[in-house]
């Protein structure tokens, strides 16, 4: 193949110039780190995994008329993606309380909060990717009230989706992450979900076990990182496998009763 201009190289993800204009190649790396790069390891199969997850997530908000920057997958850890203009947001979207959340409210991890409660955090990883509010974000022109607006919708409507979508499996969606772009249309800004959806960007509890089934097995180290997202993958019905470009090989969602 012939050789491709790095873009981006991210913690998790590499960008590469895509082979038509305002296309990007986005790849899936085997890193993984905790507490803002301060612990890395290689899993292996990690980033695999999470281009097939995060594609079956973002083909599905395509679907239903939610834009995204995915277009298609095109290899095992490779997605071809539209190139946006990156929002430096962290949106977070929380039905239950965990994490940092359950830290600074001193709220017990697994409460139900009574509505999903919408995060922003500032991309910068010199910063620690700190918590902010609306203000900050328009008095620093990071995004628009437009914006904003456009970003709670479109992070309720991927809540909704993704809440769904893992209840049909026996998970529970706890929270999660999501980053967004703008792609223009003239003068006209169109807000899309970009980045990746995977379990390295969400909280996923089996519903019956309370087995924690993403990152947080890597950063409390409850055990194997890969053996949880196979899981995931194996129960949304799209686990790769040998040969697995075929069609045919894909089996569909496990029903868990
Ligand atoms: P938190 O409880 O640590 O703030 O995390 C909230 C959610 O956001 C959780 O699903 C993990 C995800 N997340 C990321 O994807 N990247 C990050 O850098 C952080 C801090 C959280």
């Amino acid at each position: 193949m012939a050789r491709r201009r790095l873009v981006y190289e991210g913690k998790a993800k590499i960008l590469y110039e895509g082979p038509e204009p305002g296309t990007l190649i986005q790849h899936f790396k085997d890193d993984t780190t905790a507490g803002n790069g301060t612990r890395k390891e290689v899993i292996e199969g990690k980033g695999v995994l999470n281009n097939r997850i995060s594609e079956h997530i973002m083909g599905g908000l395509n679907a239903i008329g939610v834009p995204t920057h995915f277009i298609r997958r095109l290899n095992m850890r490779e997605q071809l993606v539209r190139a946006v203009e990156m929002i430096p947001l962290e949106i977070v979207v929380r039905n239950l309380a965990a994490g940092s959340f359950s830290q600074r409210l001193g709220i017990e991890e697994g409460t139900q909060l009574p509505r999903p409660i919408i995060e922003f955090y500032l991309k910068d990883d010199k910063l620690g990717d700190p918590l902010v509010t609306e203000e900050h974000i328009i008095a620093f022109n990071w995004a628009s009230q437009q914006d904003i607006d456009d970003i709670i919708a479109l992070a309720l409507r991927v809540n909704d989706f993704l809440s769904g979508l893992f209840l049909g499996v026996g998970i529970r969606l706890v929270d999660f992450k999501i980053e967004t772009g703008r792609i223009w249309e003239g003068d006209y800004a169109r807000i899309v979900v970009a980045d990746e959806i995977s379990p390295d960007s969400c909280r996923l509890w089996d519903i019956k076990t309370g087995r924690k089934l993403d990152k947080d097995v890597f950063r409390r180290q409850l055990g194997s990182l890969s053996d949880a997202y196979s899981e995931v993958a194996t129960r949304l019905g799209i686990m790769p496998m040998p040969g697995e470009e075929k069609a045919g090989n894909r089996r569909g969602p496990k029903l868990v009763h």
